[in-house]
Protein backbone atom coordinates (compact mmCIF):
# COMPACT_ATOMS: atom_id res chain seq x y z
CA UNK A 1 0.00 0.00 0.00
CA UNK A 2 2.26 2.74 -1.24
CA UNK A 3 2.23 5.96 1.20
CA UNK A 4 1.72 8.28 -1.56
CA UNK A 5 -1.87 7.04 -2.68
CA UNK A 6 -2.36 5.33 1.20
CA UNK A 7 -1.52 8.68 3.01
CA UNK A 8 -3.34 9.78 6.40
CA UNK A 9 -5.85 11.61 4.37
CA UNK A 10 -7.07 8.44 2.41
CA UNK A 11 -10.57 7.88 3.25
CA UNK A 12 -10.78 3.71 4.48
CA UNK A 13 -14.08 2.21 4.98
CA UNK A 14 -16.05 2.51 7.68
CA UNK A 15 -16.38 -0.38 10.60
CA UNK A 16 -19.74 -0.92 8.78
CA UNK A 17 -19.32 -1.31 5.43
CA UNK A 18 -17.22 -4.14 6.50
CA UNK A 19 -18.12 -7.74 6.83
CA UNK A 20 -18.80 -8.92 10.52
CA UNK A 21 -17.06 -12.22 11.63
CA UNK A 22 -20.82 -13.93 11.55
CA UNK A 23 -21.03 -12.51 8.32
CA UNK A 24 -17.51 -14.03 7.12
CA UNK A 25 -18.35 -16.95 8.87
CA UNK A 26 -21.56 -17.52 6.85
CA UNK A 27 -20.28 -17.23 3.82
CA UNK A 28 -17.79 -19.49 4.50
CA UNK A 29 -20.05 -21.88 5.74
CA UNK A 30 -22.26 -21.70 2.47
CA UNK A 31 -19.05 -21.98 0.36
CA UNK A 32 -18.06 -24.81 2.24
CA UNK A 33 -21.25 -26.61 0.95
CA UNK A 34 -19.69 -25.95 -2.88
CA UNK A 35 -16.76 -27.96 -1.89
CA UNK A 36 -14.56 -25.17 -0.31
CA UNK A 37 -11.68 -26.98 1.29
CA UNK A 38 -9.12 -24.06 2.22
CA UNK A 39 -9.84 -20.76 3.25
CA UNK A 40 -7.06 -18.20 3.91
CA UNK A 41 -7.24 -15.16 5.65
CA UNK A 42 -5.13 -12.24 3.88
CA UNK A 43 -5.43 -8.57 2.68
CA UNK A 44 -4.45 -5.70 3.48
CA UNK A 45 -2.76 -6.54 6.81
CA UNK A 46 -5.00 -9.30 8.77
CA UNK A 47 -3.37 -9.03 12.15
CA UNK A 48 -4.73 -4.85 12.16
CA UNK A 49 -8.20 -6.59 12.57
CA UNK A 50 -9.49 -6.33 15.83
CA UNK A 51 -10.31 -9.70 17.83
CA UNK A 52 -9.00 -11.60 14.28
CA UNK A 53 -8.86 -14.85 16.51
CA UNK A 54 -12.49 -14.47 16.91
CA UNK A 55 -13.25 -15.15 13.21
CA UNK A 56 -10.26 -17.89 13.45
CA UNK A 57 -12.27 -19.21 16.18
CA UNK A 58 -15.66 -19.57 14.50
CA UNK A 59 -13.82 -20.52 11.44
CA UNK A 60 -12.10 -23.49 13.27
CA UNK A 61 -15.53 -24.75 14.37
CA UNK A 62 -15.97 -26.04 11.11
CA UNK A 63 -13.37 -28.44 12.03
CA UNK A 64 -11.79 -30.38 8.60
CA UNK A 65 -11.31 -26.58 7.13
CA UNK A 66 -7.53 -26.26 5.98
CA UNK A 67 -7.21 -22.87 7.29
CA UNK A 68 -4.41 -20.17 6.85
CA UNK A 69 -3.30 -16.81 6.95
CA UNK A 70 -0.66 -14.57 5.29
CA UNK A 71 0.59 -11.36 7.21
CA UNK A 72 3.50 -8.83 7.15
CA UNK A 73 4.66 -10.72 10.23
CA UNK A 74 5.25 -7.53 11.60
CA UNK A 75 2.72 -8.04 14.44
CA UNK A 76 3.13 -11.87 14.44
CA UNK A 77 5.63 -12.30 17.58
CA UNK A 78 2.80 -11.11 19.63
CA UNK A 79 0.10 -12.72 17.82
CA UNK A 80 1.62 -16.03 17.01
CA UNK A 81 0.36 -17.71 20.08
CA UNK A 82 -3.27 -16.29 19.65
CA UNK A 83 -3.76 -17.34 16.83
CA UNK A 84 -2.35 -21.11 17.16
CA UNK A 85 -4.71 -21.51 19.74
CA UNK A 86 -7.52 -20.48 18.19
CA UNK A 87 -7.35 -22.57 15.89
CA UNK A 88 -4.83 -21.57 13.14
CA UNK A 89 -3.01 -24.00 11.06
CA UNK A 90 -0.11 -22.19 9.68
CA UNK A 91 0.84 -19.03 8.48
CA UNK A 92 2.50 -17.64 4.81
CA UNK A 93 5.24 -14.63 5.92
CA UNK A 94 5.98 -12.16 3.65
CA UNK A 95 9.63 -11.28 3.20
CA UNK A 96 11.32 -9.92 0.13
CA UNK A 97 14.87 -9.44 1.47
CA UNK A 98 16.96 -9.43 4.34
CA UNK A 99 18.60 -5.80 4.43
CA UNK A 100 16.36 -3.00 5.89
CA UNK A 101 16.86 -1.09 2.73
CA UNK A 102 16.04 -3.71 0.17
CA UNK A 103 13.05 -4.50 2.47
CA UNK A 104 12.05 -0.96 2.38
CA UNK A 105 12.19 -0.36 -1.32
CA UNK A 106 10.08 -3.56 -2.05
CA UNK A 107 7.17 -2.69 0.72
CA UNK A 108 7.48 1.17 1.98
CA UNK A 109 6.84 -0.38 5.08
CA UNK A 110 7.85 1.11 8.27
CA UNK A 111 9.34 -2.01 10.68
CA UNK A 112 12.83 -3.85 9.91
CA UNK A 113 13.52 -6.84 8.63
CA UNK A 114 14.29 -8.28 12.29
CA UNK A 115 10.79 -7.69 13.68
CA UNK A 116 9.28 -10.25 10.66
CA UNK A 117 12.53 -12.64 11.26
CA UNK A 118 11.14 -12.65 15.23
CA UNK A 119 7.20 -12.88 14.00
CA UNK A 120 8.53 -15.97 11.69
CA UNK A 121 10.46 -17.89 15.13
CA UNK A 122 7.37 -17.25 17.48
CA UNK A 123 5.01 -18.74 14.49
CA UNK A 124 7.18 -21.79 14.17
CA UNK A 125 7.59 -22.27 17.97
CA UNK A 126 3.77 -22.04 18.59
CA UNK A 127 3.27 -25.05 16.01
CA UNK A 128 2.00 -22.79 12.68
CA UNK A 129 4.20 -24.82 10.66
CA UNK A 130 5.50 -25.44 8.07
CA UNK A 131 6.13 -21.76 8.04
CA UNK A 132 5.55 -20.52 4.23
CA UNK A 133 8.13 -17.27 3.48
CA UNK A 134 6.66 -15.38 -0.02
CA UNK A 135 9.60 -13.69 -1.93
CA UNK A 136 8.22 -11.63 -4.41
CA UNK A 137 11.19 -10.76 -6.90
CA UNK A 138 11.65 -7.10 -8.99
CA UNK A 139 13.92 -6.85 -11.03
CA UNK A 140 16.68 -4.39 -9.88
CA UNK A 141 15.34 -3.76 -6.66
CA UNK A 142 16.04 -7.57 -5.01
CA UNK A 143 17.30 -10.29 -7.01
CA UNK A 144 20.50 -9.36 -5.34
CA UNK A 145 18.54 -10.88 -2.60
CA UNK A 146 17.78 -14.17 -3.53
CA UNK A 147 20.52 -16.20 -3.12
CA UNK A 148 21.09 -15.26 0.45
CA UNK A 149 17.21 -15.43 1.05
CA UNK A 150 17.80 -19.21 0.05
CA UNK A 151 20.62 -19.86 2.43
CA UNK A 152 18.95 -18.35 5.50
CA UNK A 153 15.80 -20.32 4.58
CA UNK A 154 18.01 -23.77 4.19
CA UNK A 155 17.51 -26.25 6.85
CA UNK A 156 15.27 -23.87 8.82
CA UNK A 157 11.93 -26.23 8.16
CA UNK A 158 10.42 -23.27 6.59
CA UNK A 159 9.57 -23.22 2.90
CA UNK A 160 10.55 -20.39 0.86
CA UNK A 161 8.95 -19.31 -2.16
CA UNK A 162 9.76 -17.05 -4.72
CA UNK A 163 6.68 -15.02 -6.43
CA UNK A 164 7.27 -13.53 -9.86
CA UNK A 165 6.20 -9.62 -9.63
CA UNK A 166 2.79 -9.33 -11.02
CA UNK A 167 0.60 -6.13 -12.44
CA UNK A 168 -2.10 -6.66 -9.91
CA UNK A 169 -4.01 -3.25 -9.37
CA UNK A 170 -2.85 -0.20 -11.18
CA UNK A 171 -0.93 1.89 -8.59
CA UNK A 172 2.31 -0.45 -9.12
CA UNK A 173 3.76 0.37 -12.37
CA UNK A 174 4.10 -2.80 -13.35
CA UNK A 175 6.36 -3.37 -16.69
CA UNK A 176 7.59 -6.76 -17.82
CA UNK A 177 10.90 -6.04 -17.71
CA UNK A 178 10.16 -6.12 -13.75
CA UNK A 179 9.80 -9.42 -14.06
CA UNK A 180 12.57 -12.41 -13.32
CA UNK A 181 11.34 -15.67 -14.60
CA UNK A 182 11.42 -18.42 -11.98
CA UNK A 183 13.91 -20.36 -14.47
CA UNK A 184 16.25 -18.35 -13.88
CA UNK A 185 15.80 -18.21 -10.19
CA UNK A 186 15.92 -22.06 -9.95
CA UNK A 187 19.22 -21.62 -12.17
CA UNK A 188 20.19 -19.02 -9.31
CA UNK A 189 19.59 -20.87 -6.53
CA UNK A 190 20.79 -24.27 -8.58
CA UNK A 191 24.40 -22.64 -8.96
CA UNK A 192 24.89 -22.77 -5.29
CA UNK A 193 22.67 -25.13 -3.84
CA UNK A 194 22.06 -28.29 -5.66
CA UNK A 195 18.09 -28.30 -5.86
CA UNK A 196 16.18 -30.90 -8.34
CA UNK A 197 12.50 -30.66 -9.19
CA UNK A 198 9.75 -32.64 -7.30
CA UNK A 199 5.70 -33.45 -7.43
CA UNK A 200 3.31 -31.03 -6.86
CA UNK A 201 1.35 -31.56 -3.50
CA UNK A 202 -1.80 -31.46 -5.25
CA UNK A 203 -3.38 -30.31 -8.36
CA UNK A 204 -3.70 -26.65 -8.71
CA UNK A 205 -0.96 -26.21 -6.34
CA UNK A 206 -0.24 -22.56 -7.50
CA UNK A 207 4.21 -23.07 -6.30
CA UNK A 208 6.37 -25.33 -8.45
CA UNK A 209 8.31 -27.35 -5.74
CA UNK A 210 11.63 -27.95 -5.95
CA UNK A 211 14.12 -29.57 -3.08
CA UNK A 212 17.94 -29.30 -1.85
CA UNK A 213 19.78 -32.51 -2.93
CA UNK A 214 21.02 -32.29 0.69
CA UNK A 215 18.12 -32.88 2.08
CA UNK A 216 17.92 -29.76 3.65
CA UNK A 217 13.82 -28.80 2.79
CA UNK A 218 12.69 -27.51 -0.39
CA UNK A 219 11.72 -24.11 -2.06
CA UNK A 220 8.83 -23.28 -4.23
CA UNK A 221 8.04 -21.09 -7.46
CA UNK A 222 5.41 -19.42 -8.42
CA UNK A 223 5.09 -18.03 -11.85
CA UNK A 224 2.40 -16.49 -12.90
CA UNK A 225 4.04 -14.26 -15.29
CA UNK A 226 5.70 -16.63 -17.44
CA UNK A 227 3.78 -19.97 -16.90
CA UNK A 228 0.70 -19.14 -16.00
CA UNK A 229 -1.92 -21.15 -14.50
CA UNK A 230 -5.15 -20.24 -15.02
CA UNK A 231 -6.81 -23.41 -16.10
CA UNK A 232 -5.86 -25.35 -12.95
CA UNK A 233 -7.38 -22.29 -10.84
CA UNK A 234 -10.02 -23.01 -8.56
CA UNK A 235 -9.67 -19.16 -6.32
CA UNK A 236 -12.44 -17.23 -5.02
CA UNK A 237 -11.77 -14.30 -3.31
CA UNK A 238 -13.61 -12.04 -1.04
CA UNK A 239 -13.05 -8.71 0.17
CA UNK A 240 -13.74 -7.12 3.35
CA UNK A 241 -16.46 -5.42 2.39
CA UNK A 242 -17.77 -8.86 0.50
CA UNK A 243 -17.60 -8.25 -2.85
CA UNK A 244 -16.50 -11.71 -4.73
CA UNK A 245 -14.24 -12.08 -6.80
CA UNK A 246 -13.14 -14.96 -9.20
CA UNK A 247 -9.44 -13.66 -10.46
CA UNK A 248 -6.71 -11.72 -9.09
CA UNK A 249 -7.20 -9.57 -12.03
CA UNK A 250 -10.53 -8.86 -11.48
CA UNK A 251 -11.69 -5.67 -12.61
CA UNK A 252 -15.13 -5.84 -10.86
CA UNK A 253 -16.72 -8.28 -8.24
CA UNK A 254 -20.32 -9.07 -7.21
CA UNK A 255 -21.53 -7.66 -3.97
CA UNK A 256 -22.31 -10.61 -1.83
CA UNK A 257 -23.03 -8.19 1.86
CA UNK A 258 -26.35 -6.61 0.09
CA UNK A 259 -27.51 -10.32 -0.19
CA UNK A 260 -26.54 -10.86 3.46
CA UNK A 261 -27.96 -7.86 4.79
CA UNK A 262 -31.42 -8.79 2.80
CA UNK A 263 -33.70 -11.13 4.26
CA UNK A 264 -32.21 -13.60 1.94
CA UNK A 265 -31.89 -17.13 2.89
CA UNK A 266 -28.49 -19.48 2.77
CA UNK A 267 -29.88 -20.89 -0.52
CA UNK A 268 -30.49 -17.88 -1.98
CA UNK A 269 -26.99 -17.09 -1.46
CA UNK A 270 -25.55 -20.34 -2.58
CA UNK A 271 -27.34 -20.06 -5.70
CA UNK A 272 -26.05 -16.55 -6.18
CA UNK A 273 -22.69 -17.92 -5.82
CA UNK A 274 -23.07 -20.60 -8.26
CA UNK A 275 -24.15 -18.05 -10.71
CA UNK A 276 -21.02 -16.17 -11.08
CA UNK A 277 -18.87 -19.32 -10.43
CA UNK A 278 -20.86 -21.36 -13.13
CA UNK A 279 -20.08 -18.58 -16.03
CA UNK A 280 -16.28 -17.61 -14.96
CA UNK A 281 -14.13 -17.88 -17.74
CA UNK A 282 -10.99 -15.70 -15.96
CA UNK A 283 -7.30 -16.48 -17.60
CA UNK A 284 -5.83 -13.02 -17.23
CA UNK A 285 -2.87 -14.46 -16.73
CA UNK A 286 -3.02 -16.64 -20.25
CA UNK A 287 -3.67 -13.57 -22.00
CA UNK A 288 -1.37 -10.53 -20.36
CA UNK A 289 0.35 -8.03 -22.12
CA UNK A 290 1.79 -4.19 -21.15
CA UNK A 291 -1.57 -2.69 -22.51
CA UNK A 292 -3.75 -5.10 -20.38
CA UNK A 293 -1.52 -4.53 -17.29
CA UNK A 294 -2.86 -0.59 -17.20
CA UNK A 295 -6.62 -1.63 -17.16
CA UNK A 296 -7.96 -0.57 -13.94
CA UNK A 297 -7.82 -3.19 -11.77
CA UNK A 298 -8.24 -4.29 -8.27
CA UNK A 299 -5.48 -3.45 -5.61
CA UNK A 300 -3.78 -6.11 -4.41
CA UNK A 301 -4.07 -4.67 -0.89
CA UNK A 302 -7.57 -4.62 -1.49
CA UNK A 303 -8.15 -8.31 -2.92
CA UNK A 304 -5.26 -10.30 -1.09
CA UNK A 305 -2.59 -11.95 -2.84
C1 LIG B 1 -1.08 -8.57 -0.81
S1 LIG B 1 -0.23 -9.41 0.48
C2 LIG B 1 -1.48 -9.37 1.72
C3 LIG B 1 -1.16 -10.01 3.04
C4 LIG B 1 -0.18 -9.30 3.96
N1 LIG B 1 -0.42 -7.92 4.15
C5 LIG B 1 1.25 -9.54 3.51
O1 LIG B 1 1.99 -8.59 3.36
O2 LIG B 1 1.60 -10.71 3.35
C6 LIG B 1 -0.24 -11.08 -0.05
C7 LIG B 1 0.96 -11.53 -0.85
O3 LIG B 1 1.00 -10.89 -2.11
C8 LIG B 1 2.34 -10.63 -2.43
N2 LIG B 1 2.41 -9.55 -3.43
C9 LIG B 1 2.17 -8.25 -3.22
N3 LIG B 1 2.33 -7.54 -4.36
C10 LIG B 1 2.70 -8.43 -5.31
C11 LIG B 1 3.03 -8.34 -6.70
N4 LIG B 1 2.99 -7.17 -7.33
N5 LIG B 1 3.37 -9.46 -7.37
C12 LIG B 1 3.40 -10.64 -6.73
N6 LIG B 1 3.09 -10.81 -5.43
C13 LIG B 1 2.75 -9.72 -4.72
C14 LIG B 1 2.94 -10.26 -1.11
O4 LIG B 1 4.32 -10.40 -1.09
C15 LIG B 1 2.26 -11.22 -0.18
O5 LIG B 1 3.02 -12.39 -0.01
Amino acid sequence: MPKEVYGRDFQFLEREQLLSFGEINRLVRIFRDHGIEKVRITGGEPLVRRKLERLIEMLAYHGDLDLTLTTNGSLLKQKAQDLKSAGLQRVTVSLDALDNATFMAMNDVDFPVEKVLEGIDEAARVGLAPVKINMVVKRGVNEQSVVAMARHFKGSGHILRFIEFMDVGHTNGWKMQHVVPSRELVAMIDREFAIESTDPNYVGEVAERWRYKDGSGEVGFISSVTQAFCKDCTRARLSAEGQLFTCLFATQGTDLRGLIRSDASDQEISEAISRVWRVRGDRYSEIRTEETAKQRKVEMSYIGG
